[in-house]
């Protein structure tokens, strides 16, 4: 490292004794422009016209004294490209924002040359390599944002030495690994340090906490771990934020904490935290972020916190004895998230009173009972009401739809009645979770008129009824839509129009329609990702259209639908298909072999309908199915012999059908097989000794069909089976064999 160093110094000192005037710079910024790549606000035609002075271009600052250039604040300019070597040119630099931008590759080493530099931004890029060291040998530099980009390697050691003047170093959201090192200590006039969201490991070096100039410190998001020192406050006094949380950091929260008087943002939660909280966070009264949850805190939540007048977000989830939390009146109080505290009781009809200022309440995963009071109408500033999974019960006060509200759950609950129409009229809302309920009654029939904001629905798990209102194909931003498990009846909506769906489920309902046009119609939703439309009434047929179904589709659920006609071969299109349910419905005809094209299938179940013909050899092509469910159709001929290349298959379930001829030798090389069916069809010959390869069996069944011969021994050596089932025949035969 001390090499490297000396070897940039003395390269630095050799470009530095090169002239360089406004010509040079010129050069240098036109150098720039020729790696730009994608310009998208035309920027380079509009903005830096070759007939004027550099020093008009946009971005551009020069010194009025040296006609240098000094300044460049090119951003979030849209620029894309790498970074030209030649801007090391611009030995007056001193100043060098290029944030925001997409620029790639690695900083040039020529940046060194910028001798005069005190603030260098390139930070929301997607530059590579390492953090360059020689920032290190720049004297005056004071500010240094690399944050956002793909940076790797460790925090170079030559940026921390005592003739440092650095205020900022923020190396947020890269990729950066090892220990934060012990030199960090030397940086004696820094501020902001700022190194979350890395790979960073081992612990924090205490040192950190004698950097009497931080204020700032972010280690947020790494894999630091180690415990804090007792001390932790004593040589901080000015800390401002001290935020932690994410790590794997144990160990008590020191009491000294008081001692960081001027803390605002406290945040300690997802570590592994033990002890009591320490009741001296009650005393830090500037302190307006407090993060606590998801440590391995013993005891509850001090009352003392209670004196914090000036707390807005307090983040308290997992903890368990957390006592009667709504004894806080912090009025000043905006996010208060008591996630997963076994908190009981009931609501507070009162919270409007003593939390005025609440924007986000929180308290999913209680076991909170009781109604939601009408007064929560009164919470006239929240937006998000989160309340899943808990024991609510009652009906939900129409009030709420006085509010602004953005997100709205009550998922998992005991809540019934029917949703208030106000509810659906709540312009704000982008995700509203009203599923696994008892609601009841009829959406409102303009339900989608008022909502142009919803991105996630889900009514699912509910006893709704009546028909789906088309209104909701309005709600133009819906990207997950879920009204499964219902009571809905009448024609399914042109869902056609919502183009931005990713999850589209309808199924468990007893909805009608035309399966054609309602297949066509999801063509334009090109997002498509999970689709369920089980179990309802849409008669009719699989049209070819299904092949243009979108490419990101994943799963494809009908079955129970009622369907007839022939599976289309263009079914091979849907490339990124890993479920395929269609079974109970009329399907004829054959499987089309184009199914092989279904590279990523995992599941296929085409059973319970009237299919015919082979099993195509093309299944075989299908590297990742692990279940197969063909049986109750009228399929013949034999069973495919490469099937037993497909290593993947786990259940495999071909009974009722009229297959024949002999078990190909090549299937018990299956060895990893759970279930095996081929019963009811009209397969002979011997069973083969080699049945035992299948050694994790857990079912088999043969029974109604022609084989001959013996039972083979070897079926004494499965270990896990639960059931078997032979030809009747072959059932004293078997009774001997387990016996012996
Ligand atoms: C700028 O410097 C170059 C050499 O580096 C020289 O050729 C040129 O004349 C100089 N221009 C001015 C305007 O000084
Ligand atoms: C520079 O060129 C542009 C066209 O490219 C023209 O509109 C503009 O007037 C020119 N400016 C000067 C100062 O010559
Ligand atoms: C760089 O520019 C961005 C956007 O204008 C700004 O937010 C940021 O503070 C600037 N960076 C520095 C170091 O001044
Ligand atoms: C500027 O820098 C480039 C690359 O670093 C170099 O090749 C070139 O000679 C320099 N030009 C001037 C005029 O200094
Ligand atoms: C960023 O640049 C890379 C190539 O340099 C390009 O592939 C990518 O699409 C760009 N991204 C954006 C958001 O402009
Ligand atoms: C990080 O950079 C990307 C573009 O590269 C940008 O979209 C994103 O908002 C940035 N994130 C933060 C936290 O600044
Ligand atoms: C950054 O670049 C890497 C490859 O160099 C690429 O995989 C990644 O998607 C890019 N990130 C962004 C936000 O453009
Ligand atoms: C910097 O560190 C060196 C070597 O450890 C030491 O001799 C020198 O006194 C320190 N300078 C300051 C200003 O702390
Ligand atoms: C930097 O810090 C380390 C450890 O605290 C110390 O040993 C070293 O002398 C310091 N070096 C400089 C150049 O400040
Ligand atoms: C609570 O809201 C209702 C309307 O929903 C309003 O009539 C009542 O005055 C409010 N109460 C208070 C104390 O603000
Ligand atoms: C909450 O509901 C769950 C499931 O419905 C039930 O097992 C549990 O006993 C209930 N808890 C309380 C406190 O009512
Ligand atoms: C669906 O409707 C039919 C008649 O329209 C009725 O017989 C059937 O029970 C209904 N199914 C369900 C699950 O509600």
């Amino acid at each position: 490292m001390d090499k490297l160093f000396f070897f940039i110094t003395v390269a630095v000192l050799s470009v530095n004794c090169i002239a360089h005037n406004l010509s040079s710079d010129q050069e240098a910024l036109v150098a720039f422009k020729t790696r730009i790549i994608s310009d998208p606000n035309n920027i380079l035609a509009n903005k830096w016209l070759t007939n004027t002075s550099i020093c008009n271009w946009i971005g551009v600052s020069c010194s009025t004294k040296w006609q240098r250039v000094t300044a460049l604040d090119f951003s979030n300019f849209g620029f894309s490209g790498t970074i030209a070597p030649h801007i090391g040119n611009l030995t007056f630099l001193g100043y060098l924002n290029i944030s925001s931008n997409n620029f790639t590759g690695i900083i040039p080493l020529e940046l060194s040359h910028l001798r005069r530099l005190k603030e260098i931004d390139m930070g929301s890029n997607n530059f590579t390599g390492v953090v360059p060291s020689w920032l290190g040998t720049i004297p005056e530099l004071q500010h240094i944002f690399l944050d956002n980009n793909s940076l790797s390697g460790s925090i170079p050691i030559s940026l921390l030495h005592n003739k440092s003047k650095l205020q900022t170093l923020q190396l947020t959201d890269n990729f950066l690994n090892g220990n934060i090192p012990q030199e960090i200590r030397n940086l004696s006039t820094l501020e902001y340090l700022y190194l979350g969201s890395n790979m960073l490991t081992g612990s924090i070096p205490f040192g950190i906490f004698k950097m009497s100039s931080l204020r700032e410190l972010h280690l947020t998001n790494n894999s630091l771990s180690g415990w804090l020192p007792n001390d932790i406050c004593d040589g901080i006094p000015e800390l401002t934020i001290l935020s932690l949380s994410y790590n794997q950091l144990s160990g008590q929260i020191p009491s000294n904490i008081y001692n960081c008087r001027y803390l605002e943002v406290l945040s300690l939660s997802y570590n592994h935290f033990n002890g009591s909280i320490p009741s001296a966070i009650g005393s830090l009264n500037m302190l307006q972020e407090l993060h606590l949850g998801s440590n391995n805190f013993i005891g509850g939540i001090p009352l003392e916190i209670g004196n914090l007048s000036n707390l807005e977000i307090l983040s308290i989830s997992g903890i368990s004895q957390i006592g009667p939390i709504f004894i806080f009146n912090m009025s000043t109080l905006k996010v208060i998230q008591p996630v997963d505290n076994n908190l009981s009781g009931s609501l507070p009809v009162d919270i409007y009173l003593n939390l005025p200022k609440l924007v986000m309440l929180d308290i999913s995963s209680n076991q909170i009972t009781g109604g939601i009071p009408t007064t929560f109408g009164n919470l006239t500033k929240i937006q998000d009401l989160i309340l899943y999974d808990n024991n609510l019960t009652g009906e939900l006060p129409a009030e709420l739809g006085n509010l602004h509200l953005v997100k709205f759950s009550v998922y998992r609950n005991g809540l019934s009645g029917s949703i208030p129409f106000s509810m659906f009229n709540l312009s704000t809302l982008e995700i509203m979770d009203v599923g696994g309920n008892y609601f009841s009654g009829h959406l409102p029939t303009t339900m989608g008129f008022s909502l142009p904001d919803l991105e996630v629905l889900y009514l699912g798990h509910n006893r709704l009824s009546g028909v789906i209102p088309s209104s909701i194909t309005n709600a133009s931003k819906l990207t997950d839509l879920s009204m499964g498990n219902n009571r809905l009846t009448g024609t399914i909506p042109n869902f056609g129009n919502l183009r931005l769906l990713q999850t589209f489920l309808i199924g468990g309902n007893n909805l009608t329609g035309d399966s054609s046009r309602f297949f066509s119609s999801l063509t334009n939703c090109k997002y498509l990702k999970l689709f369920e439309v089980s179990s309802n009434q849409i008669s009719g047929v699989l049209p070819a259209s299904i092949g243009n179904l979108s490419d990101s589709l994943q799963e494809f659920n009908a079955h129970g639908c009622n369907i007839a006609g022939a599976i289309p071969a263009e079914i091979g299109n849907l490339s990124s298909l890993n479920y395929l349910s269609l079974y109970r419905n009329q399907l004829t005809g054959f499987i089309p072999s184009t199914i092989g094209k279904l590279k990523s299938l995992q599941r296929i179940d085409i059973s319970i309908n009237k299919l015919e013909g082979y099993i195509p050899a093309e299944l075989c092509q299908l590297s990742n199915l692990g279940d197969m469910y063909l049986s109750d159709n009228m399929l013949n001929g034999s069973i495919p012999d490469c099937l037993g290349e497909l290593k993947s298959l786990r259940n495999v379930h071909l009974g009722f059908n009229k297959l024949e001829s002999t078990i190909p030798l090549k299937l018990w090389i299956l060895n990893d097989l759970l279930q095996l069916n081929l019963s009811h069809n009209s397969l002979s010959g011997n069973l083969p000794s080699e049945i035992g390869n299948l050694n994790v069996i857990v079912d088999i069944d043969f029974s109604w069909n022609q084989f001959s011969g013996n039972i083979p021994s070897s079926i004494g050596k499965f270990q896990s089976l639960a059931s078997l089932s032979f030809a009747i025949d072959f059932k004293d035969q078997f009774l001997r064999l387990w016996e012996t």
